[in-house]
């Protein structure tokens, strides 16, 4: 019993101290930028960070399309949204990262419907769930990584028509401070269930600064890709629902942690801020260019597992030109 009740006083003081330096380093992003006419996708923009990352860019006048698996979640959110700012433009579609036939149907769509796309935000993630994919892949790999991996590829095209070198498209890739624990084991990378869930998570979260940096070599200047650190922010994310240990966590998370409209801070600063606009490649955090570890820069890693992830998203080289088209 004791022992339990000092756990809980040191997490306890632990949050208490992560909550302290948190407040210090919050930053809002100023902009006062308008989107009128200009078109947004937030990828799990129905809860926590995306949701309040999509209300911003629909309070700026933005097209706001919101995806997630959840018809009803989907609906909710639109609903608040929509009463919130009064913007009639905002929508959902239906969109599951974990399965490749879901987000090119996604995608599909938005090619033939949409006549812009001005800003894509690849939010939604999970952290929880040892699940495989219909295909025996890694759920939480699949949702975080190679969802917004082929997402994000399918698109270009239309980011690349949209864009123009004064005003370029914007891709804001949310990874994660844990990206500091991952690595890349190209043997391991999709295996349906190698190793601890957070370590998942942190390998995940790499891939996507490894991604931004490998395809920002590959863009002309009308397209930036960059990636935003939200710092902790008080969300269901790796909360096990109906778990006793998901509601602590729950509990010391919306306690101490960043409330989500701070946690959207960042990636509304990458999407619109001006000089955030002249980076590719990048890490923001708290506002600010910042920097991710060492190895999330080096060539190498980023081209290896770019062409591993192409063959793990199934792209057939035709389909690949056809995305830098
Ligand atoms: N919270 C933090 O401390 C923290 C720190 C660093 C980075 N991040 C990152 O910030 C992003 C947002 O996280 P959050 O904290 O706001 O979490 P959240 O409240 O759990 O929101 C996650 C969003 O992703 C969506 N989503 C989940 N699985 C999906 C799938 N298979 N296909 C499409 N969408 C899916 C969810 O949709 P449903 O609502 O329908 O499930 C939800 O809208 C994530 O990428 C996360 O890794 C968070
Ligand atoms: C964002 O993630 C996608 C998919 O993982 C990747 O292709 C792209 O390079 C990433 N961009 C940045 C800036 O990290
Ligand atoms: C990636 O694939 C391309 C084309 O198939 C090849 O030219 C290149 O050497 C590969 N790079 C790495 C690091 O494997
Ligand atoms: C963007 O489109 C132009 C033509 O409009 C093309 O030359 C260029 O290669 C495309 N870039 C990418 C990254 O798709």
């Amino acid at each position: 019993m004791s022992l339990i009740v000092y756990i809980t006083i040191t997490f306890v003081i632990v949050a208490l101290i992560f909550s302290l330096y948190q407040k210090s380093t919050n930053a809002i992003c100023t902009s006062k930028k308008r989107l009128d006419g200009k078109t947004v996708i937030v990828t799990g923009g129905t809860t926590g960070i995306g949701l309040e990352t999509a209300t911003d860019f629909a309070e700026r006048g933005a097209r706001v399309i919101i995806a997630c698996p959840f018809q009803n979640e989907g609906e909710d959110a639109l609903k608040l949204i929509t009463e919130k700012t009064e913007n009639k433009d905002v929508v959902f579609k239906l969109l599951d990262l974990s399965s490749l036939a879901s987000i090119r149907k996604f995608a599909a769509d938005i090619l033939d419907t949409e006549k812009r796309l001005d800003i894509l935000i690849n939010n939604a993630g999970v952290g929880v769930g040892g699940e495989t994919t219909d295909d025996g892949m890694n759920y939480i790999m699949r949702v975080n990584y190679f969802g917004p991996f082929l997402l994000t590829l399918l698109l270009l095209p239309l980011l690349n028509k949209t864009g123009t070198i004064f005003e370029p498209a914007r891709i804001v890739n949310v990874s994660s401070v844990l990206h500091n624990f991952g690595s890349i084991n190209f043997d391991k990378v999709n295996v349906a269930n190698y190793g601890l869930g957070i370590l998942l998570y942190s390998n995940s979260k790499l891939g996507l600064i490894l991604f931004a940096h490998e395809l920002s070599k590959k863009l002309k200047g009308n397209v930036v890709v960059n990636c935003v650190d939200p710092g902790y922010v008080g969300t269901r994310i790796f909360v096990k629902s109906g778990t006793i240990s998901g509601i602590i966590l729950l509990i010391i998370a919306l306690l101490f942690f960043k409330t989500p409209w701070y946690g959207a801070q960042t990636t509304i600063f990458a999407a619109l801020g001006k000089e955030a606009g002249k980076a590719s490649g990048q890490i923001f955090k708290n506002c600010q260019l910042s920097r991710a570890k060492q190895s999330a820069y080096d060539d190498e890693t980023a081209a290896k597992l770019w062409n591993k992830s192409i063959s793990c998203v199934k792209l057939s080289s035709e389909e690949l030109a056809q995305c830098f088209r």
